[in-house]
C-alpha cells in the first residue's frame, strides 16, 4: 500500500505514522520527487491496481468532479487509470448540500465508486449521515471487489 496526503491532510495525521503503517514513502507534494527516474504522480497512477480516498472530504470531492488537478493527490488521480473509490466523511449538512449532492453525482457518472457514508454520532457532534464508513468495511468491499467478481 502507498499512501498520498493533502497538505490538509498532515495537519491530522502526520505522514510519519502512515509511512511507518505502510513501510513506504508517504507523497503530499507534487513537487517532492523522490526518484529521479521518475515522475512521482505519474509512476504512482501507474502502480495502483486501486484508488481509495478516504476520508474523501467535500473539498476534494468538488476538485475530483471538475477535473482539478492542484496537488499530489488531485494531480494523481486525474493520471491513474486504476478503478478509484471514494468514502466520504463530513457533517450531514455538508453531504446534503446541493454542490456536494451535485458533485458525487458526477462522479458517479465519471465511473467513479462510493463508499457510501454511514448514519451515527458525527465528529462535530451532530447525528446524522456522513460518518466514515469503518476502515473493516473498506477493506471489506476492496477485497470483494478483488476476489468476487
Ligand atoms: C476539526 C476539523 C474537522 C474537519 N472535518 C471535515 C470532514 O469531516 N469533512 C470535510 O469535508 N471537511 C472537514 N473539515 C474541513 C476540511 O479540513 C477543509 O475543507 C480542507 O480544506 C480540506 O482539504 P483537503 O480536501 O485538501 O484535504 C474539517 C476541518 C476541521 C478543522
Amino acid at each position: 500500500m502507498k499512501v498520498m496526503m493533502t497538505e490538509h491532510a498532515t495537519e491530522f495525521v502526520p505522514p510519519l505514522s502512515f509511512q511507518v503503517l505502510s513501510r513506504n514513502d508517504v507523497y503530499t507534494n507534487t513537487f517532492d520527487e523522490k526518484n529521479s527516474k521518475v515522475v512521482a504522480h505519474i509512476d504512482l497512477a501507474d502502480w495502483a491496481d486501486l484508488v481509495i480516498v478516504a476520508p474523501a472530504t467535500a473539498n476534494i470531492i468538488a476538485k475530483m468532479a471538475n477535473g482539478q488537478a492542484d496537488d499530489m493527490v488531485t494531480t494523481t488521480l486525474l493520471a491513474t487509470e486504476a478503478p478509484v473509490w471514494v468514502a466520504p466523511a463530513m457533517n450531514v449538512h455538508m453531504i446534503n448540500h446541493p454542490a456536494v449532492v451535485r458533485n458525487i453525482n458526477q462522479l458517479y457518472a465519471d465511473g467513479v465508486r462510493f463508499i457510501e457514508p454511514e448514519e451515527g454520532y458525527l465528529a462535530c457532534g451532530y447525528v446524522g449521515r456522513g460518518r466514515l464508513e469503518e476502515p473493516e468495511k473498506i477493506v471489506q468491499r476492496v477485497h470483494e471487489f478483488f476476489f468476487r467478481r
